[in-house]
């Protein structure tokens, strides 16, 4: 996949004319949509036009911006068009993502198809684009489907459409096509990785230069292509405290590329986590990619400063996002702002495991998700599936996920969220057997809200077999912002006393639990949600955030933020007793 930051782009984002076409017929060969066929004589019949039909915004969601795709789940044609000359450069077209089946039309001609609604894909299109005027035409398809990742149910809302940035790419013919420079597992001093081009001249020399750290060595490309990077180095590692970016420049004769890099190592022993040879706490947030305030999916630097701030306001060095790979943008500000990242793939509750697709669809995922952020400093996490429920299947598949993403990248850590446990009176035991293919222990309780609390919530205890890092990846309730429904203390009052009440006790839990390596509330701020539908508490939002729907706090977060400056205390103070 192409890096786009060191790379010439020309953005095709802006507006887009576009047809609804709820029965999707436009596939078909008797209307043909992507041909953008126009009358040639008046007896020439063609039913259909994009222009002077309406236009949309790329990126973002089709359904926040026009009031009757306000729920709409089917196809929409877009149309773009673009002036280009043909030279001796390659072209490629670049989509963050399109939610959730996209078909790619050049000039009439169908060029190719990508499922999955949250990684990117880019296709050529050297030999198809013609001198002039070109038409491209995407036809997005958000409809939920059986064997789906995610499948037909899940807790958020399905923002369909051109979602995320759209680029033309020039390169040379023989070009740098991907490459991955990280510190080696466990070794704060030597960089390891690779470069890789593609093109007929494949044997060339690779110059890898960081400037400030003083290097610059060269490496040789095999017959693939391909040049393996190992070289001792002395470099400032990354961390929450200092996000320390380095800008990494990689040239091949005929290709040059560069972007900034941070440097840092993350592993588990026993049941420490340790970045760069350290043991650290995960103060985190969960976050969907929304926008609560436009109800729109989030997709720009900007949306990202917004949701990212908060999580730095809230004092969190650590964000899950969540259940599925979140813009470039987010991760890219994560690696500036020292906020340390946990990415995942929606391999969310219902998986129809047992359908011969789907390993096929999550391995895909896998890989786009992993291609794309390899290089990002702050993801230190890459989660395989939340809340798949224990089945042979499934614990196949999770399995052969995990060895998956370890074969990919061996340079961070695997985990999954699971709410597969049981409590019997103060002991809650952790019984998904799945977790031995992990790196971590990652837990999802609704403590005093899906479930109510077993025991005075500071004397549980969490008993795990596992010798490795616990962290409670969810946990929270609900509450309409300003609500004091009575009785204020009671569950399900849906209050905000209430909801403060759930983190005061989880947090109380958490100081009993000298183990715990970290904690992700469930959530930052309200979301959209088809599923929650109490007419006076949610109005088809899940209302667990500590912020609103307008982004105001609720008593909760000074709860949560509170406990994060007094952890962040403590675990200095930590560091610095011999
Ligand atoms: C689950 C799930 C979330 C969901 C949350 C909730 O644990 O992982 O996606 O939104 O609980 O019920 O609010």
């Amino acid at each position: 996949m192409i890096n786009l930051p060191g790379r010439t782009t020309t953005s095709l984002n802006g507006l887009w004319e576009v047809i609804i076409d709820p029965f999707d017929a436009g596939k078909g060969s008797w209307i043909a949509l992507y041909q953008d066929r126009k009358p040639e004589s008046d007896s020439d019949f063609v039913e259909y036009g994009f222009d002077g039909g309406p236009r949309l915004h790329v990126p973002g969601d089709f359904n926040s911006q026009m009031p009757e795709l306000a729920y709409y789940e089917g196809t929409l044609w877009y149309k773009r068009q673009f002036e280009y000359t043909p030279s001796d450069k390659r072209l490629f077209v670049h989509f963050g993502a399109i939610n959730y089946r996209a078909s790619i039309y050049l000039n009439g001609e169908f060029l190719g198809e990508h499922e999955g609604g949250f990684t990117p894909f880019q296709i050529e299109l050297t030999d198809r684009v013609i001198k002039g005027e070109n038409s491209l035409i995407v036809r997005a398809n958000n409809e939920r489907i059986r064997d789906g990742i995610p499948g037909l149910g899940f807790d958020w809302f399905n923002y369909g459409g051109i979602t995320r940035d759209v680029d033309l790419v020039e390169t040379p013919a023989t070009y740098i096509k991907d490459y991955k420079i990280q510190l080696k597992r466990g070794d704060l001093g030597t960089i390891a990785g690779w470069v890789q081009l593609d093109g007929a001249n494949l044997r060339q020399t690779i110059r890898l230069s960081i400037p400030e750290a003083g290097i610059d060595k060269t490496f040789r490309t095999d017959s693939k292509g391909r040049a393996e990077i190992n070289l001792p180095a002395e470099l400032a590692l990354w961390s929450p405290e200092n996000p320390k970016l380095y800008d990494v420049q990689i040239a091949s004769a005929t290709d040059s590329t560069r972007e900034k890099i941070g440097f840092r190592t993350i592993e588990v022993e026993g049941k420490e986590i340790l970045l760069n040879g350290q043991p650290i706490f995960l103060r985190g947030i969960n976050i969907h990619e929304e926008i609560p305030q436009r109800k729109g999916r989030a997709f720009s630097e900007a949306d990202a400063q917004m949701l990212l701030g908060w999580a730095k306001e809230l004092n969190s060095n650590f964000v899950r996002l969540s259940h599925y790979p979140h813009n470039e943008h987010m991760v890219r500000l994560a690696d500036e702002l020292g906020l340390l990242v946990w990415s995942e793939v929606p391999v969310y509750q219902h998986i129809d495991f047992a359908s011969p697709v789907i390993q096929r669809k999550m391995d895909l995922m896998i890989r786009e998700m992993i291609s794309r952020d390899k290089n990002r400093s702050s993801v230190i996490i890459w989660s395989a599936a939340n809340e798949t429920y224990p089945s042979p299947e499934r614990n196949a598949a999770i399995a052969r996920l995990s060895q998956l993403v370890r074969s990919l990248d061996s340079t961070r850590l695997v985990a999954q969220a699971s709410n597969t446990f049981e409590y019997h009176d103060d002991r809650t035991e952790i019984t998904d057997a799945a977790f031995e293919h992990f790196d971590l222990v990652a837990i999802n309780q609704y403590f005093g809200w899906y479930r109510p609390w077993p025991e005075q919530p500071g004397v549980m205890k969490w008993v795990s077999d596992f010798d490795k890092p616990l962290i409670i990846s969810e946990f929270g309730g609900e509450a309409l912002l300003g609500s004091t429904a009575e009785p204020k203390h009671a569950a399900h009052s849906w209050s905000e006393e209430y909801h403060e009440d759930i983190h005061i006790q989880q947090v109380k839990m958490f100081d009993s639990m000298p183990e715990l390596r970290g904690v992700v509330p469930w959530i930052l701020v309200d979301f959209r949600s088809p599923t929650r539908m109490h007419p006076v508490h949610q109005q088809g939002w899940n209302r667990k955030g500590l912020l609103s729907d307008r982004g105001l706090k609720k008593k909760a977060w000074y709860i949560m933020r509170d406990y994060y400056d007094r952890v962040q205390k403590d675990w200095e103070a930590r560091e610095h007793t011999p």
